[in-house]
């Protein structure tokens, strides 16, 4: 008997992009491991003769995607786009998200304020009873008195660490630093968001609340449902 290894990101992936994405639209492109499989196969569809425009979300995104040889054009310069393709750290039932382990959170939280439809890749490892179970809650800060923020986060009941990544603190596309922000469970998203957001040197948070439109899960089998 032989046993296939199912590449759970790639499978979740290319069914939202055979699903949601047609000739003519405007393409948000997510950031992560599991939207890196959604970018290679919008370049697919580029290649077969797709006439797409791309924003990306992320500066790693633009360079992947361009590699692909897909056009990506400036968020300011579409007057809105048709469909974004992004990865998640956590989903509940009520399909919040949790985003921006890989570090992207603000501009994906940018472009999919601007998108039509928020299309969210999973395998079904990331799907939680409660936020924050999982996850930390990345929080993008500030350099400037990054360490008040810090004490003014962690009195929200949680532990901020900042992130540290290949020896060096890890520094966004934005310029900002990002706190990884511990909860036992974030039981109440929407005022944890709240009182996050008002705390002087917060530039965004990883709650991404009401933003998915759909979510695509993978499972081992190789099946694929949708939230
Ligand atoms: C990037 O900032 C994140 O929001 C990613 O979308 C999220 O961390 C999921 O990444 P993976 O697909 O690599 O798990």
């Amino acid at each position: 008997m032989t046993f296939m290894t199912v590449n759970l990101k790639q499978l979740a992936a290319e069914y939202a992009v055979d699903n949601f994405v047609n000739d003519g639209m405007t393409v948000g492109l997510g950031t992560g491991s599991t939207a890196y499989y959604a970018i290679v196969r919008v370049g697919e569809l580029v290649k077969r003769g797709f006439k797409l425009k791309c924003v990306a979300t992320s500066v790693q995104t633009e360079r992947i995607a361009k590699e692909c040889g897909i056009t990506v054009v400036d968020i300011d310069d579409v007057d809105s786009i048709d469909v974004t393709i992004d990865g998640a750290d956590e989903v509940d039932p009520n399909m919040q998200l949790i985003k921006g382990l890989g570090g992207a959170l603000l501009r994906e939280k940018i472009v999919a304020a601007s998108s039509r439809e928020e299309v969210i890749i999973i395998d079904d490892s990331k799907l939680v009873d409660a936020l924050g179970t999982m996850s930390p809650l990345p929080v993008e800060v500030l350099m400037f008195g990054h360490r008040k923020t810090k004490k003014a986060l962690e009195k929200q009941g949680c532990t901020a660490v900042l992130r540290i990544k290949d020896g060096r603190t890890f520094v966004t596309d934005g310029g900002n630093y990002i706190y990884d922000c511990r909860f036992e469970r974030i039981d109440n998203p929407f005022f944890i968001e709240s009182r996050i957001n008002v705390i002087p040197g917060v530039v965004d948070n990883g709650l991404f609340l009401n933003v998915a439109t759909a979510v695509v899960i993978s499972s081992a089998d190789g099946s694929v449902r949708m939230m």
